[in-house]
């Protein structure tokens, strides 16, 4: 039988709850998916993308068919490199599908063999996104079913000593 074999690509500046929903969703349809980390040089991102993956790493160790990776240039490329058929992206609302359809368009086009499937999170996590994730960590506020404790702890970890610096 065929395997299908799925990439999850993001940047995951922090991994949320959301992206956990979504990992255990696809670790469900695929038989192996490889949630990558995009090497980004043109964002300055909170965590590097090694610390990203060791978040991603530590809160998805039950799911046996899950890898954690990074990946640099083309995601086609990279999908092609590994042998992966789809390409797994979350749409929390119709907000997200405009920016969502363009990708995949152009992800098709760029390679036709390649799918592009999208599934919802849980509707709790619908108005959950990293960057606001950033900014209530920033600000003190409860961060509560947003993430898991691992990230809460580094998020408060990274910016109380950066709002220390900022005095
Ligand atoms: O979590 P994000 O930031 O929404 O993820 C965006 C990501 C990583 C999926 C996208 O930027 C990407 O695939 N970048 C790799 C470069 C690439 O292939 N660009 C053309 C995509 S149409």
């Amino acid at each position: 039988m065929k395997r299908v074999v799925a990439i999850y690509p993001g940047t995951f500046d922090p991994p949320t709850n959301g992206h956990l929903d979504l990992i255990q969703r696809g670790a469900r349809i695929f038989d192996e998916l490889i949630v990558a980390v995009l090497r980004n040089s043109e964002k300055t991102p909170l965590f590097t993308v090694e610390e990203r993956q060791e978040m991603l790493r530590e809160c998805t160790g039950q799911w046996h068919n899950v890898r954690v990776e990074s990946f640099e240039g083309l995601l086609v490329d990279y999908a092609r490199s590994l042998g992966a058929q789809a390409v797994l992206r979350g749409i929390r609302a119709v907000s997200d599908y405009e920016y969502e359809l363009q990708m995949a368009w152009m992800n098709r086009k760029l390679d036709p063999s390649l799918e592009t499937i999208f599934m919802m999170p849980a509707g709790a996590y619908s108005y959950l996104s990293s960057r606001l994730v950033r900014e209530i960590a920033a600000l003190g506020g409860a961060l509560v079913g947003m993430v898991p404790a691992s990230v809460e702890s580094r998020l408060r970890a990274r910016l109380g000593v950066a709002g220390q610096f900022s005095k």
